[in-house]
């Protein structure tokens, strides 16, 4: 066998340190495991719910044109209909004439052996599969009884236009935002939490005045594509350089799109979509509404506005975020977190734990800061194993109590990064952290 390429290699790494520190467990792993679920652990579910909480900080709560919703993930079948995604949500599937695996026919060769049995027969005519994830709701398993999970967050920011528009009293332009699930019967899922059936989205439908030329939707757009950078160089600490836009070519973009870009990233299994930004026109809410849903308050006209839509996926983020942290120098490995997306802020320990002394002082530094911050509290094994336990999962600063402590209320922090040490007063402890996790 050839040896592993060292991005397959990478990833590998990655998703082994993930289960071994609790970042991302496989789903039912117990029984099995469960055709690619996975579940967020104690570390991960609190990298998951920092990036959410930072997305809706910079994109709700500091913009005065935008507020937020939380709808069902299950919405009325007619939903589905009228946004056409019952019709054209589909991929093209095939499959191998010999080990009749499935396919997604725009993500393989047709012309080549078979990605799975290597055999030469080829492959079945493509068919569209479409991708929403049925179900039934009441007792019955009949068709009046077919609902759908949500393949998009989207939908519900349309249908709740006119109470959003009743209730917040918002004039154009305005966005609604979500974070939420999203179920998708993919064919072909895989490579870790990249493709799932069942992800999370945060998606923000941007409603503009119904544009008079192109410049008018395309100057949303632009403020939204810079937006979407800042994002990702300023909150989710991602090099610049690791991610690249593709505009989407016309005849691959979405039954509701005019034109779209993909934010790619480059993950350890190559370069794929990130998130993405679309000109949806006036597609979705002309399909909901019969009669316009927006009323100007100054020329009592009604119209359709149309929509800008920027979107992200929340695990790939987190599998971004996770590749781009993650790094070697020499013995050491450490996930080089934003301080602000790190689980852990800080590590409390006491050098020796059976000193009850350092115990007691190293407990009161603790409990004192995690009244502000999440704090790890580790009293176990030699220091040094300490440290390198608290890089793996990217904790960025670690505090030791020791006998100098008990003489002059001092604490020594160990920078992640660089793995230098200071001597900080305990009394402003509290102030470092804030500074160095904020700033
Ligand atoms: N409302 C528009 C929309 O849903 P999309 O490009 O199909 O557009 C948006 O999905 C984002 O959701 C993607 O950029 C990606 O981050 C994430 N996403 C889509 N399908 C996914 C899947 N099967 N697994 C994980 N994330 C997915």
């Amino acid at each position: 066998m050839a040896p592993a390429s060292s991005s397959e290699n990478l990833m590998e790494k990655i998703v082994s340190l993930a289960k071994r520190r609790g970042f991302v467990f496989p789903g039912s792993e117990i029984y099995g495991g469960f055709a690619n679920s996975w579940d967020y652990g104690p570390l991960g579910v609190e990298l998951k719910n920092n990036i959410k909480q930072l997305w809706w900080n910079r994109f709700v709560h500091r913009r005065s044109d935008m507020v937020g919703i939380d709808a069902a993930l299950i919405m009325n079948p007619k939903v589905w209909e009228a946004s056409k995604h019952l019709e054209t949500f589909s991929d093209p599937l095939v499959e191998c004439k010999k080990c009749h695996e499935r396919f997604r026919a725009d993500t393989i060769d047709l012309g080549a052996p078979c990605p799975s049995c290597k055999s030469k027969e080829g492959f079945t005519e493509p068919k569209q599969f479409n991708l929403m994830l049925k179900t039934f709701l009441g007792p019955a398993e009949e068709k009046a009884n077919i609902a759908y999970f949500r393949p998009e967050t989207a939908q519900a920011m349309f249908v709740d236009f006119k109470n959003v528009l009743d209730t917040a009293r918002k004039t154009l332009p305005f966005g609604i935002a979500q974070i939420g699930k999203a179920f998708r019967n993919e064919i072909t899922p895989g490579n870790f939490i990249f493709r799932t059936r069942e992800f999370e989205q945060m998606e923000i439908e941007y409603f503009i005045p119904v544009p008079a030329k192109d410049e008018d939707w395309q100057e949303s757009f632009e403020m939204w594509r810079k937006e979407m950078w800042a994002w990702i160089t300023d909150d989710l600490g991602i090099e610049k350089n690791h991610v690249h836009e593709l505009d989407v070519p016309k005849d691959e973009l979405a039954h509701y799109s005019k034109q779209t870009i993909d934010f790619e990233y480059d993950y350890p299994f190559g370069k794929k979509e990130l998130y993405g930004l679309a000109y949806r026109t006036d597609f979705d809410l002309k399909n909901h509404f019969k009669e316009g849903p927006y009323l100007d308050q100054q020329t009592g006209e009604r119209s359709w506005p149309h929509v800008i839509e920027p979107t992200w996926g929340v695990d790939r983020s987190v599998l971004a975020v996770l590749s781009d942290a993650y790094t070697e120098d020499g013995d050491r490995v450490y996930l080089k977190f934003k301080p602000k997306l790190a689980p852990y802020k800080a590590a409390v320990f006491p050098l020796l734990a059976n000193k009850p002394e350092l115990v007691d002082a190293a407990q009161a530094v603790y409990k004192s800061l995690q009244e502000h911050f999440n704090v790890a509290w580790d009293p176990r094994g030699n220091i040094g194993k300490r440290y390198y336990a608290q890089d793996e999962i990217g904790t960025p600063f670690c505090i030791t109590v020791d006998f100098d402590t008990i003489g002059n209320n001092t604490v020594t922090v160990r920078n992640r990064d660089t793995a230098k040490q200071e001597r900080i007063p305990i009394e402003k402890l509290k102030e470092f952290l804030h500074n160095e996790i904020y700033r």
